[in-house]
C-alpha cells in the first residue's frame, strides 16, 4: 500500500507543474459524463496512468477521465479509482483544485474501500491520507516530500456551509435546511471545487458540504467510486459522518457503473444529524 501512497506523491508534483505550466484550455473530447475535457484532465489522467502502470499491486484504474476498467497488472491486489483533477475548470481563474483517490480491495463496492487520499493544489500543494486505522494523515509538500503536518480530527459541530448545486434546481425542504444553517450563524464557504471546499472543512473544525439530488440532476453530480466514497471514508475516520439523502453511510454505496453519482452530505456530527431531521431521517 505505501508503494500506492509513494506513487500519489510522485504524480502530485508532476500534476501541479502541468497545472502551472501548461494550456488551460479545453482538449476536443468529451469524458463518460459528458463533459468537456480540459486538457489539463487529460494530462493529469495520463500522468497518473502512467505512473501506475509499474506498480504491481495495482490490477486496475478506475478514471472520471476513462470510460471503462484499465487492467494494468493480472496479479494486483488493488483498483485505484480516482478524478484526476476535480474542480479543472478552476484552474483558468487561479482557484484550487484536487485530485481524489480511492484505493478499493476486490469488487468496486464502498465497503471495499481500503484507503483513500486527496491531493489539493492552491497556494502550496497538499495531501490528506486516510487508512482504516488511523485518522487521516494531513501532509505538505516541500519541494518534491511531502511532510507530515498532523492528524486530522473533526468537531462535534462546526461553523462552515458548503451548499453545492444550482439553488434554482433544490428541493423545498432541503433549501430549508440550508436556510436554517444560516439562521444558526453558519458562514457560506464554496469554492465550486470539492477538494478545497472538503479541505477547508476537513481543517477548520467542521461544518456540512452538501450536494443533493436536483431537479436537473436527481441522483447528484459526484461520483460515487473516485469522487463521494474516498471522501466519505476521511470523513468518518476524522469522526464525521457522510451520507446520502436516505441516510445511507456513503462508504456503503453500491455503483452499478464506474460513472454512478450519488447525492450527498460530508460533514460532522451535529450538523449531518441535522440534516438527517430535515430530510425525516430516523437516526
Ligand atoms: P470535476 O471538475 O471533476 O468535473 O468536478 C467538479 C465538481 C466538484 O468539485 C464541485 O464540488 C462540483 O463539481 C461543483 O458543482 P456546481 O458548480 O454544480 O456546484
Ligand atoms: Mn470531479
Ligand atoms: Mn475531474
Amino acid at each position: 500500500m505505501q508503494t500506492i501512497f509513494d506513487t500519489i506523491k510522485k504524480v502530485a508534483i508532476k500534476i501541479d507543474y502541468a497545472i502551472k505550466t501548461e494550456d488551460l484550455g479545453y482538449s476536443d473530447s468529451s469524458n463518460s459524463s459528458g463533459e468537456e475535457q480540459l486538457k489539463l484532465d487529460v494530462k493529469s489522467d495520463y500522468i497518473i496512468e502512467e505512473a501506475f502502470k509499474d506498480v504491481a499491486i495495482v490490477k486496475a484504474l478506475v478514471s472520471e477521465e476513462k470510460e471503462g476498467v484499465l487492467a494494468l497488472n493480472p496479479k494486483g491486489k488493488y483498483t485505484v479509482c480516482y478524478d484526476p483533477l476535480d474542480g479543472s475548470s478552476l484552474a483558468d481563474v487561479n482557484l484550487s483544485v484536487g485530485s481524489i483517490f480511492g484505493i478499493y480491495e476486490g469488487e468496486l463496492i464502498g465497503e471495499n474501500l481500503v484507503a483513500s487520499a486527496y491531493v489539493v493544489y492552491g497556494p502550496r500543494v497538499e495531501l490528506v491520507i486516510a487508512t482504516k486505522d488511523s485518522k487521516p494523515q494531513h501532509y505538505r509538500a516541500n519541494g518534491d516530500l511531502f511532510n507530515f503536518i498532523s492528524e486530522i480530527t473533526l468537531d462535534e459541530k462546526g461553523k462552515l456551509n458548503a451548499p453545492g448545486g444550482t439553488q434554482q434546481n433544490w428541493s423545498d425542504y432541503h433549501k430549508t435546511f440550508i436556510d436554517s444553517l444560516f439562521q444558526e450563524g453558519y458562514r457560506l464557504r464554496y469554492s465550486g471545487g470539492m477538494v478545497p471546499d472538503l479541505h477547508q472543512i476537513l481543517l477548520k473544525g467542521g461544518g456540512i458540504f452538501s450536494y443533493p439530488g436536483t431537479s436537473d440532476k436527481p441522483q447528484g453530480k459526484l461520483r460515487q467510486l473516485f469522487e463521494v466514497i474516498p471522501f466519505a471514508f476521511i470523513y468518518e475516520q476524522a469522526g464525521g459522518q457522510a451520507v446520502n439523502h436516505e441516510g445511507l453511510p456513503l462508504t456503503r454505496l453500491i455503483p452499478s457503473h464506474p460513472h454512478d453519482t450519488s447525492s450527498c452530505f460530508f460533514g460532522s456530527n451535529y450538523e449531518i444529524n441535522a440534516m438527517k431531521s430535515a430530510y425525516g431521517i430516523k437516526s
